[in-house]
């Protein structure tokens, strides 16, 4: 068995297979896009030949986490879409390498920049990932609960005049089990003003008070006397699953990562105080620095030293003693 609070420097299949059957709570991750980034290690997933190949590979990653997971487990997975390219030149890059959390810096886009090339989409067509691997996951066994829209107020620019600025992304929920471990009331949002008045103490004010020199009288069919109802009052609601959270840059991995807020609720909700969130590809480790600062342990796995580095140093600047 793994120690607990620590980020293994791993191809993440190897380091699932040390931890034992059913010893995490919740996975919260982001496995590297397809065809958006050279990592530069022969084992990373992300530049298959085919869109099917990353997806079938993200399966079997997928699997040995549902493995690990308690019964009443859940995966949280953050996925962005690609687009076919050619393979001539400058266009070989994808149509927005550039709007994605991974494919802010197009020098490293290397090797990326040859699998554009997919069955059934012609160059420029949306591929569709995200819901190709919700589909294959639910079809391996995972129940697919939610799609969670990342709305970003502040997304890359882009050059594009034939299409809007793509400023969203997903997040699936996705359960072991048909039931599970879902806080909800951890994560309860304001509520708006409409469902404020829904259930705070209304007065139902009869038509005879319509106005102040037409009042009606008992005997018009219009009129309706005044009641009141008593409601519980609560500004809260549970979650919408549209999450708008700005997206965060880290200035030592060269590229955008997980902004702490995005997956903060995920890891409330997700997660029981004192449990083990685990993150398959922890990059420069906002999920365990997430996790340290709401009291959950954690279990990493990164296939790249450098990013093993980044985030230990900033686990030792955010966390301190508390890493
Ligand atoms: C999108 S990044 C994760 C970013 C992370 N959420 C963060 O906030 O920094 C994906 C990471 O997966 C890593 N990776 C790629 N293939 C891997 C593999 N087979 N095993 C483990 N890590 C891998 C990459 O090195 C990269 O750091």
């Amino acid at each position: 068995m793994l120690e607990l609070n620590k980020i293994y420097t791993t191809e993440c299949c190897a380091g699932l297979k040390q931890l034992a059957d059913k010893s995490v709570n919740c996975c919260v991750t982001s496995p590297p896009y397809y065809g958006l980034r050279d990592y530069g290690n022969p084992l990373q997933i992300g530049l298959e030949e085919t869109p099917e190949a990353y997806i079938e590979k993200l399966v079997e990653v997928f699997r040995e986490v549902r493995r690990v997971l308690t019964d009443d487990g859940t995966l949280w997975v953050n996925i962005g879409d690609s687009y076919a390219g050619s393979m001539k030149g400058a266009a070989g890059y994808p149509d927005n390498a550039m709007n994605y959390k991974q494919g802010t810096n197009r020098g490293s886009l290397g090797k990326a920049t040859l699998v554009k090339q997919c069955t059934g989409c012609k160059p420029k067509d949306l591929i569709g990932i995200p819901w190709m691997l919700a589909f294959a996951l639910r079809a391996d066994g995972w129940y697919l609960r939610q799609d969670i829209i990342w709305s970003k107020p502040n997304p890359m620019p882009e050059s594009v005049k034939d299409r809007c600025t793509r400023s969203h992304e997903y997040i699936f929920l996705l359960s072991k089990s048909k039931t599970y471990y879902y806080d909800f009331e951890v994560i309860k949002q304001e509520a708006v003003t409409s469902v404020k008045k829904r259930v705070g103490k209304v007065e139902n004010v009869g038509y005879k008070h319509f106005n102040d020199t037409n009042v009606l009288s008992e005997s018009d069919p219009m009129f309706r006397k005044n009641t009141t109802r008593d409601y519980t009052y609560t500004d809260k609601a549970n979650k919408r699953s549209v999450w708008v959270v700005p997206t965060a840059a880290c200035k030592e991995a060269h590229f955008a990562v997980f902004p702490e807020e995005l997956i903060v609720d995920c890891i409330k909700a997700g997660c029981p105080e004192g449990g083990v969130v685990l993150d398959p590809f922890a990059g420069t480790g906002t999920t365990p620095v997430v996790a340290r600062k709401f009291g959950r342990n954690y279990i990493a796995f990164e296939i790249s030293p450098m990013s093993v580095g980044i985030a230990n140093m900033r686990m030792d600047k955010e966390l301190g003693m508390f890493k």
